[in-house]
């Protein structure tokens, strides 16, 4: 089968991709480079030992991608081309709209003019908005908070709209909780530009004593620290679960699931796992609350067992190691944190 991948040099992107080779299916990426680098094709190539397929361009530009499917005959798409830094969302909503909406309808329309009706969409725990109780099953109402979060649930009632006007249409919706790590070769993983907003990326940071401390945002939420709990999840984990997704939709129209672990860990808890996978001090200082941070959110992981068959499989014990792994070596490369 051949899956056109967008955003497929990003950091999810190319986690699956590989995850696709293993599993003897022909990837596809399409990638503008706006937030990834060239060089992850290259470690695609090294780890793969196969020639990466990619075409430069956006996915906003209808033609181009009608031609892509075509040139490629593409049988299915995985979208993970979008923005999703929430501030940057709320100084600059029309780019999210822009990136996110109007990319997912460019798209959709050359996949509905090229007869490619096999979607699987990367959506975002943060459609659930404010969770009244955990874990999150997929029924849970959704909200936002956000522009970002906005975008996301938008997207999935276009989807939900086009597949009840045609049913031909094969769609699943993956719903992320909190993607962490890296490939375990360590030479791909996650690239924030600039200070990183999550949070593994930041503690790696500090471990390599590239930021002085880490900034713990509340220690005074109604949970057993009193600092923040999160569904982490391990990237190639989350890479699985678009295999079993593509799988799946041979016997589903739509199907919408949480990817996640099921389990919460604290701040506090990440701090400590991630200081026994690398041997580092992670200095860390109380501060006041981060504005639109929730105290717990984490899934339900019983609809993707029971319609994907999947579940995470790796330990936050894993997550840190293989992030560490990771950012220990990117600062070797070519003098950029890519
Ligand atoms: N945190 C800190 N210090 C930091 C960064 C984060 O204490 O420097 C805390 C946060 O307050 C929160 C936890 O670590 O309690 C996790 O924060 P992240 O920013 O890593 O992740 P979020 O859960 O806030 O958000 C992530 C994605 C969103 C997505 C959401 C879905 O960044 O895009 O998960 O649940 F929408």
């Amino acid at each position: 089968m051949n899956v056109l991948l967008t955003g497929g040099a990003g950091y999810i992107g190319s986690h699956t991709y590989l995850a696709l080779i293993v599993y003897g299916l022909k990837p596809v990426i399409l990638d503008d480079f706006s937030n990834s680098s060239p060089t992850v094709l290259e470690r695609l190539e090294l780890i793969s030992h196969k020639p990466v397929v990619c075409e430069l361009g956006n996915v906003a530009d209808l033609p181009f991608v009608e031609a892509v499917i075509q040139r490629h005959k593409i049988q299915a798409v995985i979208h993970f081309a979008g923005s999703k830094a929430v501030g940057e969302s709320v100084a600059l909503p029309l780019r999210y709209y822009d990136n996110n909406v109007v990319g997912m309808t460019r798209l959709l329309q050359a996949m509905e003019k090229t007869g490619c009706r096999t979607l699987v969409f990367s959506s975002s725990a943060t459609v659930y908005g404010d969770p009244a109780k955990v874990p999150i099953t997929e029924i849970f109402p959704r909200s936002h908070t956000n522009p970002y979060g906005h975008t996301k649930l938008v997207i999935e009632d276009m989807l939900y709209a086009l597949q009840a006007a045609d049913s031909s249409w094969k769609m699943a919706v993956l719903r992320y909780f909190n993607p962490v790590g890296a490939h375990p070769s360590g030479l791909i993983g996650e690239d924030p530009q600039g200070p990183p907003n999550n949070l593994m990326p930041y503690i790696a940071q500090v471990a390599v004593q590239q930021r002085p401390i880490l900034n713990v945002y509340g220690n005074d939420y109604p949970t057993p620290d009193g600092t923040g709990v999160r569904d982490y999840i391990h990237v190639q984990d989350l890479a699985q679960g678009h295999i079993a997704a593509l799988q799946a939709l041979t016997s589903h129209g739509i199907l919408t699931v949480n990817l996640g672990t099921g389990r919460g860990y604290s701040v506090l808890e990440v701090v400590k796992a991630f200081e026994r996978a690398s041997g580092k001090s992670v200095p860390y200082q109380f501060m006041p609350r981060r504005a639109g941070d929730v105290a717990q959110c984490y899934a339900s992981t019983a609809l993707a067992k029971q319609l994907l068959g999947w579940e995470a499989q790796l330990d936050l014990d894993s997550m840190c190691a293989d992030a560490w792994r990771w950012q220990k070596g990117s600062g070797n490369v070519s003098g950029s944190a890519w």
